[in-house]
């Protein structure tokens, strides 16, 4: 099923209300732009498998941050979006109250008990964030950001081969700022 331009420009609206002044990091534009790329990189991945649920893919594809850095509760998506987006965007949502070491395995486990429209966009986000690091990155830290980007393509990279294989090429890209 493909998605609908409207869904597309409700989640949009409202994912730009809940962020308001929010820039990318190191950036000096909106952080909608994020969101409409993680978008784009999933709609691309749809246009040529028509088994997914362009809907769910691409509202998750919005939503993924409401609920991890905006005031956005997950009840609120739900009403507004339906409870699969919910489930879907808390699964992309790192839990607060755990190690930090261990956030993303953990978020990791919870993408892969939801639908593969999930993974997708969380393939979706890092192939978006994978770019020149920012200045003030030191090499530990964008080793890290580099392996784990190699989990994600791991433990999600089956459930899409056209993101799969833009993730390893980001990943390549990546790896000469190591
Ligand atoms: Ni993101």
């Amino acid at each position: 099923m493909m998605w609908s331009p409207d869904a597309y420009n409700r989640a949009i609206d409202f994912a730009a209300e809940a962020h308001g002044n929010q820039m990318v990091p190191g950036k000096s534009y909106s952080y909608v732009v994020h969101l409409a790329n993680v978008a784009m990189e999933v709609m691309t991945a749809l246009a040529t498998s028509r088994s997914r649920d362009g809907n769910l893919a691409v509202l998750c594809a919005l939503l993924h941050d409401t609920i991890e850095d905006t005031r956005i509760t997950p009840e609120e998506i739900e009403k507004r979006f339906g409870a699969p987006v919910r489930r879907g965007v808390e699964a992309l949502t790192k839990r607060k109250d755990i190690p930090k070491e261990d956030r993303m395995t953990d978020s990791l486990n919870r993408i892969l008990r939801q639908p593969p429209e999930v993974g997708m966009v969380k393939m979706a986000d890092r192939i978006t964030n994978l770019q020149r690091p920012p200045d003030h990155w030191n090499s530990e830290r964008i080793r890290a950001y580099l392996e784990e980007a190699k989990l994600i393509h791991r433990q999600l990279g089956h459930l899409d081969a056209k993101l799969s294989k833009r993730l390893e090429h980001r990943i390549q890209t990546y790896a000469q700022y190591a």
